[in-house]
């Protein structure tokens, strides 16, 4: 089948299998392995990706619900130099030592944020439960989550 969507801004037209996953179309057919893939059945956050605004795991995201999404993987996040405030949170605060979280951390901060500017910790905590992290024991992160919000919503 061909799934159109809007790709970190650039319309995409591709033919796909129905049962093909956004992961597997970004990595493997797009080239664009920022998005990283772990357990590759919506269980740990690995792979997280913003659709139409939310945050969703593209391994759970099939050819057919992707037609007309507006998707933004870390790629497009990045700035073309330097780092977007989150990503730069993330460094400062020791948000992560591997790093093979951090992609889908990063984009799950964002899609907090956009809804969220100035969650309390129980908040992060509660929104980021579902995005499991192997290396930093989380509180690196939560210090970079709350870094984020600072730094990208600071107090009026
Ligand atoms: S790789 Fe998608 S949730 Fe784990
Ligand atoms: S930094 Fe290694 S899995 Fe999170």
């Amino acid at each position: 089948m061909n799934i159109s969507f809007t790709l970190n801004g650039a319309s995409v037209s591709i033919d796909a299998p129905p049962a093909t996953t956004l992961l597997d179309l970004l990595r493997d057919r797009l080239e664009l392995r920022g998005t990283k893939e772990y357990c590759h059945s919506g269980v740990c956050g690995a792979c997280t990706v913003i659709a139409d605004g939310q945050a969703v795991s593209s391994c759970s995201l099939l050819a057919p619900q992707m037609e007309g999404k507006d998707i933004l993987t870390i790629e497009g996040l990045t700035p073309e130099e330097g780092l977007h405030p989150i990503q730069q949170a993330f460094v400062d605060n020791f948000g992560l030592q591997c790093g093979y979280c951090t992609p889908g951390m990063i984009l799950l901060t964002k899609a907090l944020l956009d809804e969220n500017p100035a969650p309390t910790r129980e908040e992060v905590v509660r929104y980021m439960g579902g995005n499991i992290c192997r290396c930093t024991g989380y509180a690196g992160i939560l210090r970079s989550v709350q870094a984020a919000a600072a730094a990208t919503h600071p107090p009026q």
